[in-house]
């Protein structure tokens, strides 16, 4: 703050006279250097007398070293350090707008009396009100006491130059500069008015602004990035120490229409917090959630409101059609439009537990031979924006191949289908030597057929005599 402006004319010196009329610039609250370097050939018992025109003396020295000060006492000095060479610049600390004007520096030496004029511009920039809530109109406004002819006014916003014309700012063209406007997070910082005329070093005066309301999220439709699945917290947060009342979270339907939020939205978890803090928790973010939320409260009279979107996150995969496809997983998310990057790594954890990450591949399809188990395990889709890295979501490979020999229920299918394939190889055997048997006795047979009629009709009449038998004793009984 403790800054002056030296400009204007050049000082011409010339021999023992000092040129008058120099015009400085000064922020208010900051140290003003009235500038009085007047060569003259005998300078330490010279007389100086500082006053303001038409208004008392500030500062005068007698021959004899005497000093008196008059209006701004306190506030005003002049170092005697380089008084021997000619200078008695006026020092006010802390300047004020009143001190703003013209002012005499009049350097009597014997007969010679040399004067010179110096015109004091106090710069101020004020903002009203002082810390606005947002969408509350408030104005800035540059004065400069007294108002310099022919002066421009511009201004800028943390260094960089505002465009009046061009933003939502209504810049009036008096003596006065004023930016009026409703106050939004994007206008808080530090505001500079930079106070300039033709042939003049410019002049400038600073002030922050900050901006009350909602400080997270800072701005409408950002994006909070959230894998299906996960709990995740739409943020509500503002300005430390306000008390917003009649607090309303809403979600927004596609056509602007109003709806309540859904049930996994259940805002009586939360754990106990600041009373400005009315950001919502999801527990499980479930495929339908994704989409335009907007929450609300009112501040000192003012309906503060943010609009933002949750973009949901999944992994698609064509998950084993055989062992030997390669798997394919898919980065999946609801809204890409703030997405200009993927990128898959892989997560491997050590037996201490300490998760490594190795970066795989770029984009947003990755293709992995399942059949290694050295891709088994965690795989992250990492999604960057312009700003970085935006989220990420998981997906898991299970161990596929039993090579390590180390995946019991695999071994022990195995077992089951060895075992099953004896089996039926016994049973085929079987058949075999079955069908052999009756083969062998079909040879036999044919080698002696008349053997076979014998042995027949031999067993014919057997059964012929029986059965004869059988009849007479029925008929008998
Ligand atoms: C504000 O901006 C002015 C002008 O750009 C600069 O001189 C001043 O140091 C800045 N103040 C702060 C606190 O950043
Ligand atoms: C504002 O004034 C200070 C000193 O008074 C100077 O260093 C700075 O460059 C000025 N800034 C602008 C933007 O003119
Ligand atoms: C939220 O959860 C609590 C506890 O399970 C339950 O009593 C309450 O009815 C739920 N509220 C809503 C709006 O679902
Ligand atoms: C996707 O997000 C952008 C902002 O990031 C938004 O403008 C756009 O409307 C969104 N699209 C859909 C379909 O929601
Ligand atoms: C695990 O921790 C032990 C002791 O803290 C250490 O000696 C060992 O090197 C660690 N192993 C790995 C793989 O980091
Ligand atoms: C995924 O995101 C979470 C939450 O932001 C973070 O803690 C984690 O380290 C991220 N994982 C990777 C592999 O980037």
């Amino acid at each position: 703050m403790w800054q002056f402006v030296l400009l204007g004319t050049a000082l011409l010196v010339t021999g023992g006279r000092c040129q008058s009329v120099t015009e400085v610039y000064a922020e208010a609250g900051s140290r003003a250097v009235l500038p009085c370097i007047c060569r003259s050939t005998s300078s330490s018992a010279a007389t100086i007398h500082w006053s303001r025109v038409s208004k008392s003396t500030v500062w005068r020295k007698a021959k004899s070293g005497l000093e008196y000060w008059g209006i701004g006492a306190n506030r005003v000095r002049v170092p005697q350090s380089h008084t021997g060479a000619g200078e008695y610049n006026l020092y006010i600390k802390d300047v004020r707008r009143e001190d703003g004007g013209k002012y005499t520096c009049m350097v009597e030496d014997g007969e010679k009396r040399v004067t010179s004029n110096v015109l004091l511009m106090v710069i101020q920039v004020s903002i009203s009100p002082s810390a606005p809530v947002e969408g509350d109109k408030m104005t800035i406004t540059c004065s400069v006491t007294p108002w310099p002819t022919g002066a421009t006014v511009s201004w800028m916003l943390n260094e960089k130059t505002i465009h009046p014309e061009s933003a939502d700012y209504v810049l009036s063209k008096t003596q006065v500069y004023v930016l009026q406007t409703k106050a939004s997070d994007s206008m808080a910082g530090n505001w500079s008015c930079v106070v300039g005329s033709d042939g003049r070093t410019p002049g400038n005066a600073s002030t922050p602004l900050t901006v009350r309301g909602i400080v997270k999220p800072s701005r409408d439709s950002a994006s909070v990035y959230a894998e299906l699945g996960a709990a995740v917290t739409l943020p509500c947060v503002f300005s430390s120490g306000l008390t917003p009342s009649k607090p309303v979270w809403e979600r927004l339907g596609r056509f602007g229409s109003v709806l309540p939020l859904p049930p996994s939205f259940n805002t009586s978890f939360l754990p106990p917090r600041q009373v400005w803090d009315m950001s919502v928790v999801v527990g499980e973010v479930r495929q339908g959630d994704a989409g335009r939320y907007r929450c609300s409260a009112t501040v000192e009279g003012i309906r503060v409101v943010r609009e933002m979107q949750l973009v949901t996150s999944q992994v698609f995969s064509n998950e084993a059609l055989t062992q030997k496809t390669p798997a394919t997983l898919t980065c999946h998310l609801s809204n890409t439009s703030e997405v200009t990057d993927y990128e898959w790594v892989q997560v491997n954890s050590d037996p201490n537990n300490t998760q490594s990450v190795s970066s795989f591949q770029k984009g947003r399809v990755l293709k992995i031979n399942k059949e290694t188990d050295r891709n088994s395990g965690q795989w992250v889709c990492r999604f960057y924006g312009k700003q970085g890295v935006l989220g990420n979501v998981t997906y898991h490979i299970p161990l596929m191949s039993g090579q390590m020999g180390e995946s019991k229920p695999e071994s022990s299918g195995n077992a089951g289908v060895v075992l099953g394939l004896g089996i039926l190889l016994l049973l085929l055997l079987l058949v075999f030597v079955k069908m052999y048997k009756n083969h062998r006795r079909r040879q036999m047979i044919l080698q002696y057929p008349a053997m076979e009629t014998i042995v027949h009709s031999i067993f014919n009449e057997r059964e012929e005599r029986h059965r004869e038998r059988v009849k007479e004793d029925d008929i008998s009984k």
